[in-house]
């Protein structure tokens, strides 16, 4: 057992960290083992984790010391920050700051760092069309990530940068559709109809990042965009009432009335429809 590899998982006990898990423990040929990061080992996710074979290690990314000895002696990390935690870009980049200098110094020898794209490199911040967002953002949970990729970069981190994006599983909580007055279910989006939106399962984005550490070097500095599925919001809406078994509509809404997202909003709405696709789902602690 102590002949294999330790990858650290930040966000271990998370989607994507904890999908990044799973797929290495799950994967007994893979030669990996994992060291998995919380800020609460006691934490029924983390216990889990435990349980299915992870050396479970408290570390906080305002804790730097903290996420250094979490990082000692591993081989590689599949690293995400949670831009939702805070809602500040500000914070996140000091939070990628942190994972780098703690890659550094241990000579991790590959990194997965989970980002997104830059979209100030797509949409200039001058344009109009996009409100200027923490003074020199578009989108600032993506833009933090894709500026955050220069960090690994520079500090010659030997990285692989996997470009996520929107997980289907939103479509169970906080997008799932919602009985409208006249009774029927209707997913929103802020998004034309017929614009094609990616999208992919949670879990793939762990598969993905196994298969890349598995892989070795080859895919050191290169960037891996990853999408399970592109599909217009009435595909989407399509494809929900078929696993529902009543009918979904699509609407379509623009961006700026939508209520700001102001992270776990008592919303409760959605709850029949997410009971109704995942009938064994449990809340999350
Ligand atoms: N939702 C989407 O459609 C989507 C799509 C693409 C990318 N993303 C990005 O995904 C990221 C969130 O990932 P997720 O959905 O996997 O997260 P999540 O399920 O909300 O879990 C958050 C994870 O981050 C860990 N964490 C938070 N703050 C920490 C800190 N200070 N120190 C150490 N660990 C900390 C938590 O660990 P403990 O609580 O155990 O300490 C937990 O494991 C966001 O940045 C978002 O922008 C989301």
């Amino acid at each position: 057992m102590n002949d294999k590899k330790v990858i650290a998982v930040a966000g271990a006990t998370g989607a994507q960290g904890g999908g990044a898990a799973r797929a290495i423990l799950a994967d007994p040929e893979s030669g990996f083992t994992v060291c998995a990061l919380t800020r609460n080992p006691d934490s029924p996710a983390a216990k889990e984790l435990a349980e299915l074979g992870a050396e479970v290690v408290r570390a906080d990314f305002y804790d730097e010391p903290s996420v250094h000895k979490a990082f000692e002696g591993a081989y590689g990390a599949f690293l995400v920050t949670n831009f939702w935690a805070h809602g500040s870009a500000a914070k996140e980049t000091e939070e990628i700051e942190v994972l780098v200098r703690a890659a550094k110094a241990a000579g991790l020898r590959h990194v997965v760092w989970s980002t997104l794209e830059d979209t100030r490199e797509l949409l200039p911040l001058d344009d109009e069309r996009m409100p200027v967002l923490q003074e020199k953002y578009n989108v600032p949970h993506f833009d933090a990530k894709g500026e955050g990729n220069e960090l690994f970069r520079q500090a010659g981190v030997p990285t692989t940068f996997l470009n996520t994006t929107f997980f289907f599983q939103g479509f169970l909580s906080m997008m799932a559709p919602k009985r409208a007055e006249d009774g029927v279910l209707t997913l929103t989006l802020p998004f034309e109809d017929g614009k094609l939106l990616a999208g992919v399962d949670v879990d793939d984005i762990g598969r993905t990042a196994l298969a890349i550490l598995k892989d070795g070097e080859r895919f050191i500095g290169q960037t891996v965009g990853l999408a399970g599925d592109h599909l217009t919001g009435a595909q989407n809406a399509e494809k929900l009432g078929a696993a529902i078994g009543e009918p979904v509509r699509f609407q379509s809404v623009p961006y700026l009335p939508l209520p700001r997202r102001t992270g776990r909003r008592r919303d409760r709405q959605h709850v029949p429809v997410l009971r109704r696709l995942r009938p064994g789902i449990h809340r999350r602690p």
